[in-house]
């Protein structure tokens, strides 16, 4: 029993230092938490050419069902094309672009978000963009994952990955 109570003391000590060490090692500046908090308010984000319409999903996307995509202010600024970032053109560092995810075009059934932010030197950056895609809790495909199975889907186009102004002119 003693031994038993010894072995945790060292243990519980083991786990704590190494808690002080993880706060000390660098930090990406994003996390799951944080983005997911800047993408559920709608405050600051306009919608793709300002229209709130909730469409179906092209066939060439992953995300099935139905969806709209908003912008924050940064992103917004850059779509000088008709709406649209210009061919070639490239988003500011700290753009975040949410695409709403729907069950139907109503607006009353949304399941989540997936979300692209602009962040080239975080470390969890993959292509520029920080990853993301989560259910209404937040929880889902963490920035961890660096986006891998993102950003060969995104990488078809010269609009930085954003795939929408192609496919929904
Ligand atoms: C099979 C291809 C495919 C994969 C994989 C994919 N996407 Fe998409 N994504 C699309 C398409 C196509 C659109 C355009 C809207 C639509 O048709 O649904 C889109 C739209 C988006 C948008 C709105 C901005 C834009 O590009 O139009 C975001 C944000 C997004 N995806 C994030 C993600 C994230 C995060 C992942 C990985 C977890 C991911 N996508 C994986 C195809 C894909």
């Amino acid at each position: 029993m003693k031994h038993t109570l010894i072995c945790c003391a060292f243990f519980s000590m083991v786990s704590l230092s190494l808690i002080e060490c993880s706060k000390t090692a660098p930090k990406p500046e994003e996390t799951d938490a944080g983005i997911f908090a800047k993408s559920v308010t709608k405050e600051g984000f306009t919608y793709y050419k300002s229209d709130s319409t909730i469409h179906r999903s092209s066939p060439q996307s992953a995300h099935s069902g139905f969806f709209r995509v908003r912008f924050n202010l940064i992103a917004y600024a850059a779509l000088t094309d008709n709406g649209k970032l210009p061919a070639g053109g490239s988003f500011p560092v700290h753009s975040l672009v949410v695409k709403e995810l729907h069950d139907d075009s109503t607006g009353n059934n949304p399941h989540g978000y997936a979300i692209m932010e602009k962040l080239p030197d975080d470390t969890s950056a993959a292509g520029g963009w920080v990853w993301a895609e989560y259910g209404l809790t937040g929880t889902g495909y963490t920035i961890n994952n660096k986006g891998a199975i993102c950003t060969s889907c995104h990488s078809t186009n010269s609009r930085d990955k954003v795939r929408v102004f192609d496919l929904f002119p």
